[in-house]
């Protein structure tokens, strides 16, 4: 018996570097896996993949930073597949800056992106969840939400942001059986993190060599947490807020 046989995740930021390999990882595991992101074509190809490999999904493009699109999102995914199971709440940006390089726009943007996002998606399911008798979302996080990295104060306040918002979500819906927990991952090889690296004249090769595990992470790897937390073998996880880092302890 697969783990998510019959159920149905929505993993935002779906098309790209972590999401894409949750989406994998949950198909392959049983799920029926709604790939939703911003960018249409890229949910189009993860879905298309998926289906292609044996796998169940389908792509819903959607703008998650406004709160429309993200009721949109859940009830298409609802009208379509008729349960909603698990939420994994992906998709994220990074701006660079302190605060007074940081434009406006960087900041309200990232808050947007980040945490508005979960606060919304989260309201429109969340009542399918509890009609269904419970449900697992999981966050994505980031070790630099709890310890910040330079540099970095939209991004890594967004992310202590949603690891509040994770706790104080579980708190209030544990008894509806809803568990929520987030990932906090450290450097993990993705288009973000290839961006960043570009932008900071580092290369991948002086990540690794700040990690005592020898390199950074792969999306796989963050993939194989998020699904041990949305399944039932995570059943007492609750509020958890679970870091993948190789040890790296400070950014
Ligand atoms: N890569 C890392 O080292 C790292 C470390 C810690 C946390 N994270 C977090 O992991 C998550 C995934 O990041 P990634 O590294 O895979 O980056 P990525 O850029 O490869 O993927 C992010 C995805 O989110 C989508 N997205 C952006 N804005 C959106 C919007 N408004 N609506 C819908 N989708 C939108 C993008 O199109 C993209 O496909 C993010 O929340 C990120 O903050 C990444």
């Amino acid at each position: 018996m697969k783990r998510f046989e019959d159920k149905v995740a929505i993993v935002t930021g779906g098309g790209g570097g972590i999401g894409s390999a949750i989406a994998r990882r949950l198909a392959d595991e049983g799920a029926l896996v709604v790939v939703s992101d911003v960018n249409a074509d890229a949910a189009d190809a993860v879905a298309a993949e998926i289906v292609a490999a044996g796998g169940s999904a389908i792509a819903i493009a959607a703008d998650i930073s406004r709160k429309e699109p993200c009721f949109g999102l859940i009830e298409e995914a609802f009208a379509k597949k008729g349960r909603i199971d698990i939420l994994v709440n992906n998709a994220g940006i990074n701006r660079r800056g302190n605060l007074l390089s940081l434009t406006d726009e960087d900041w309200h943007t990232s808050f947007a992106v980040n945490l508005d996002s979960m606060f919304h998606l989260c309201r429109a399911a969340i009542p399918h969840m509890v009609e269904a008798g419970g449900g697992a979302i999981v966050n994505t996080a980031s070790q630099w939400g709890l310890y910040p990295a330079p540099n970095h104060i939209a991004y890594n306040t967004t992310k202590a942001a949603v690891a509040a918002f994770t706790q104080n979500l579980a708190r209030d819906y544990a008894p509806h059986k809803i568990r929520v927990n987030a990932v906090c991952p450290g450097e993990i090889h993705t288009p973000m993190l290839e961006a960043g690296v570009r932008r900071s004249g580092r290369t991948i090769a002086d990540l690794d060599k700040l990690v005592p595990f020898g390199r950074i992470g792969k999306p796989e790897e963050v993939a194989a947490l998020v699904a041990f937390l949305a399944s039932d073998e995570a059943a007492f996880m609750c509020g958890s807020l679970v870091e993948i880092t190789g040890a790296q302890a400070v950014a």
